[in-house]
């Protein structure tokens, strides 16, 4: 099982276009210790030669310029892609603008929660993917389903806590933030029946539900954007807190390092990292306690093997 980091990034990358925190102006200036990131997405293939694209973000395009393994294949026509499906996580911009950009009649299944399939359909833009090529898929959480049809490498989705994407916040949603109420799902990608992986990029809290799905998985993509859940705050960034968007933190007490601990976890590394985030900086203290704690952070490119 092959998979690479399409982007390693939360929503506005590194740098955002607007932000003018520390680690974007680095970026922006090409400093060495603090390299450019685009938004979330993971590709996972059985073969290396057909592809799922887990989340599509706004920077797609660019992402597949630079996969040489997503390129249309010349033997296979004038018009093709090896990315046969797109399995949603959630209907976040970061995670579904990128289906925009899949237009072009080009066949195309599509996977996601009930939830994150209606949002797409109350968004008529989207109808730009003729449903005549794209099939859209509601699947069940905790129900196998066969992204590429050949058996190869079937896929879970399953609830963690969460919330509604920003655009659909109300009092009442606000209200149900932090649980598990469908909107934000995290895959189990099994091949061989044997090689297990898990990908959670947006997680609002390790509870022993999820210790208990994750046990034993031998490689976990998970919720990195912030190192302390009050860091936009203190970088002037923001008002909001790392649980007020519904992203557990990498450190502190109910940080994903200390939950994730003891959870019989093989490789586990860190993805859809916010640019306010310290850790994301070469050399730094919040860096080395990420590294020391055994975890890895993603960057754009990463290509891994199980
Ligand atoms: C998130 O991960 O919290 C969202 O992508 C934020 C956003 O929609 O900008
Ligand atoms: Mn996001
Ligand atoms: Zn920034």
């Amino acid at each position: 099982m092959h998979f690479i980091v399409l982007g390693s990034a939360a929503g506005g990358g590194l740098p955002q276009w607007n932000c003018n925190c520390r680690n974007c102006v680095d970026a922006r200036n090409d400093h060495p210790d603090v390299l450019k990131r685009t938004q979330s997405s993971l590709a996972v293939s059985a073969d290396g030669m057909s592809w799922v694209v887990l989340n599509a973000s706004p920077d797609i395009g660019v992402q597949i310029s630079r996969t040489k393994s997503l390129w249309p294949n010349a033997e296979k026509g004038v018009r093709h892609s090896p990315i046969e499906a797109v399995v949603l996580t959630n209907s976040d911009v970061d995670h579904v603008a990128g289906l925009l950009t899949l237009r072009e009649r080009q066949p195309l299944r599509l996977f996601a929660h009930a939830k994150t399939i209606e949002t797409l359909k109350q968004n008529p833009i989207f109808n730009v993917l003729d449903h005549e090529c794209v099939m859209r898929h509601a699947v069940r959480t905790d129900t196998w389903f066969d992204p590429l049809q050949t058996s190869d490498l079937r896929m879970r989705l399953f609830e963690v806590p969460g919330k509604v994407p920003l655009y659909q916040e109300t009092a009442e949603t606000l209200a149900s933030s932090g649980t598990r109420t469908g909107d934000t799902v995290g895959v189990e990608i099994v091949a061989d029946s044997e090689k297990r992986a898990h990908y959670i990029p947006g997680c609002a809290a390790v509870d022993d539900l999820l210790l208990e799905q994750l046990a034993g998985s031998q490689l976990l993509f998970f919720d990195g954007t912030l190192y302390e859940d009050g860091e936009m705050q203190e970088q002037d960034l923001s008002q909001k807190t790392g649980s007020r968007m519904g992203h557990i933190s990498m450190s502190g007490p109910d940080g994903a390092i200390d939950a994730l601990r003891s959870a019989g976890i093989g490789r586990r590394i860190f993805v859809h990292m916010n640019n306010s985030n310290p850790a994301l900086r070469r050399g730094s203290a919040e860096q080395q306690a990420v590294l020391d704690a055994g975890w890895e952070i993603a960057y754009d490119g990463m290509a891994l093997s199980l």
